[in-house]
């Protein structure tokens, strides 16, 4: 296969972050797909477009899709715990890492990536507890007839589901065990858990107007140096 080249936007106002997206593509593609980045974030005083080859890529299956709505953040939050716990994860770590999440996983702040988390003992083994880890070098292999299928298969897809659809999908190739998220967007209140490669959205994980959000990998520790090399350097496409 020729060379492809992933590239990555970040957008900040007031060096808060605004945006981040990634692409993958080849390339003849990359001034199309760059100037359809720029038009991505709503407003910034600051972008970066970085563009890195990519040697290798190996395609993957998307899990399957399930959503549930409930009233309240707090069902809807009793909920994925059970996901958690049904999936082997002690009912404390589940508890404790949602309430993290909830209070802001960098001391009473958002993280930058995600939260690593023993699924044995519950212990945060990310170095870094303000930058966490970031998922990288992921796309869909054809995005827009991704998007079409899902949509006519009658899934309420957003371009937001499905970069997350496409980062999860790398993570469970990954080693990744488990995986809890909302969005720290006060405007944006579903949520997901995966667990045997089932990505379950739920909604509402958060309040509107609620500004914390974040991320959970939960791993074996033993596995730890392999699954930050893997989230960080294999390159994958995700298919249907
Ligand atoms: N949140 C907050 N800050 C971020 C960020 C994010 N998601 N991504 C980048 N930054 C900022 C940080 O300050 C970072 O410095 P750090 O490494 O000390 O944390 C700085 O930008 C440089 O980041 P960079 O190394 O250029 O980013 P990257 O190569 O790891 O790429 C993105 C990261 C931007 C591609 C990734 O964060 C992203 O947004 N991917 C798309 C995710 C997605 O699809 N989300 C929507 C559905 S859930
Ligand atoms: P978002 O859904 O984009 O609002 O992201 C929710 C949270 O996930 C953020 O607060 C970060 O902690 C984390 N995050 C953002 N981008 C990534 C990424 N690429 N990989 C892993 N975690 C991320």
């Amino acid at each position: 296969m020729q060379d492809l080249i992933s590239i990555r936007m970040r957008a900040s106002f007031k060096n808060a972050h605004i945006s981040g997206a990634e692409r993958i593509c080849k390339k003849e593609k990359v001034s199309q797909i760059i100037n359809e980045l720029l038009k991505r974030p709503k407003f910034y005083d600051f972008i970066s477009i970085k563009t890195e080859e990519v040697k290798e890529v190996e395609f993957i299956k998307m899990p399957s899709i399930r959503s549930f709505d409930f009233k309240s953040v707090e069902e809807a939050r009793a909920f994925a715990k059970a996901l958690l716990e049904n999936a082997g994860i002690k009912k404390d770590i589940a508890n404790n890492v949602i309430e993290i999440i909830s209070k802001g996983a960098a001391f009473g702040k958002n993280m930058r990536g995600a939260m690593i988390i023993d699924v044995d003992s519950g212990v945060r083994l990310e170095e870094n507890k303000e930058k966490g880890v970031r998922t990288i070098k992921v796309d869909w292999e054809d995005r827009d007839s991704a998007k079409q299928i899902l949509l006519s298969s009658g899934y309420k897809i957003t371009d937001r589901a499905l970069d997350a659809l496409a980062l999860v999908s790398k993570n469970i190739r990954c080693d990744v065990i488990a995986e809890v998220c909302w969005s720290d967007d006060v405007d944006y209140t579903t949520g997901y858990v995966v667990v045997n490669k089932t990505y379950y959205r739920i909604n509402p994980m958060k309040n509107f107007g609620d500004p914390f959000g974040g991320r959970a990998y939960f791993i074996k520790a033993e596995n730890l140096k392999n699954v930050i090399n893997c989230l960080r350097e294999k390159a994958f496409l995700v298919m249907l």
